[in-house]
């Protein structure tokens, strides 16, 4: 912790890098624990449902699962979202690049949030593009539509789905330009976002994560705990 401490004092542009595991202290489940979300049971495998296939050849089972496991909206920020806006208030934190899709990090008053796999927040007709609430969502029944008749889809990246151009840019270009990475809550395994950390070019590449990682051996601290446990003792 004193190691981390002197890292944050000493950094003048950290970055963090987040995944589930930064949300379940909010008790949103993450995805690869014991008792994460694809190691519950169904029918249909969870990352089978998350799929852009599955959206359109099964929309209504899709969307039952997606109210039912993936709209937490009534779920608040923890410790770790609101230090890292501290720490993004202060000036020492430059971005946030999440694989969430909670949107708990803007809650906690983080201004720049690079949403790698997008967000609840964000659903659009396919047909004319307007736009709808989480709450329309988690309210419709069936298959949500626009007065337009459109199918509305979440701006969500599910398996099968490219990464928004924009949104990768402007993350690289953060993780290319901090002295400090700040990885945690992620098991890194799922790609292209797992290998973003690849892109880090700064002095101090940190790991915080409750099981170990494949890039445990290449972080220059490690901690195994929870992240928010763990920032609440960090002082700005
Ligand atoms: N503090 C620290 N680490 C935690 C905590 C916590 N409070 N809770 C869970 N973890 C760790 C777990 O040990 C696990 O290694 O967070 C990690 C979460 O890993 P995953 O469940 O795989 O979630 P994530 O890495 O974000 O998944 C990446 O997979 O299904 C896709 O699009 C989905 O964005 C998701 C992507």
């Amino acid at each position: 912790m004193s190691e981390l401490q002197t890292i944050i004092d000493n950094s003048r542009s950290i970055v963090f890098f987040g995944g589930a595991g930064v949300s379940t202290e909010s008790g949103i489940p993450d995805f690869r624990s014991v008792d994460g979300l694809y190691n519950q049971k169904y029918d249909v495998p969870p990352e089978t449902i998350l799929s852009h296939e599955y959206f359109f050849s099964y929309t209504e089972e899709f969307y039952r699962f997606y109210r039912d496991k993936m709209l937490c909206l009534y779920k608040k920020p923890n410790t770790a979202h609101l230090k890292l806006a501290e720490l993004e208030a202060a000036g020492k934190l430059t971005a946030v690049v999440t694989q969430n899709i909670d949107g708990l990090h803007q809650a906690a008053g983080s201004k720049t949030v690079y949403e790698l796999h997008g967000s609840v927040h964000r659903n659009y007709c396919r047909e004319c593009h307007k736009s709808f609430d989480a709450q329309f969502m988690l309210d419709s029944v069936g298959v949500p539509r626009c007065d337009c008749g459109g199918l509305i889809k979440p701006d969500v990246v599910l398996y099968g789905e490219q990464l928004d151009d924009y949104t990768v840019t402007k993350a690289l270009e953060a993780i290319q330009s901090c002295d400090t990475l700040i990885v945690a809550g992620t098991s890194l395994t799922v790609y292209p976002a797992a290998g973003f950390i690849r892109y880090f070019r700064g002095n101090k590449l940190v790991l915080i994560n409750r099981d170990p990682t494949p890039y445990d051996g290449s972080a220059d601290v490690v901690i195994h705990g929870k992240v928010g446990e763990i920032l609440k003792e960090i002082t700005v």
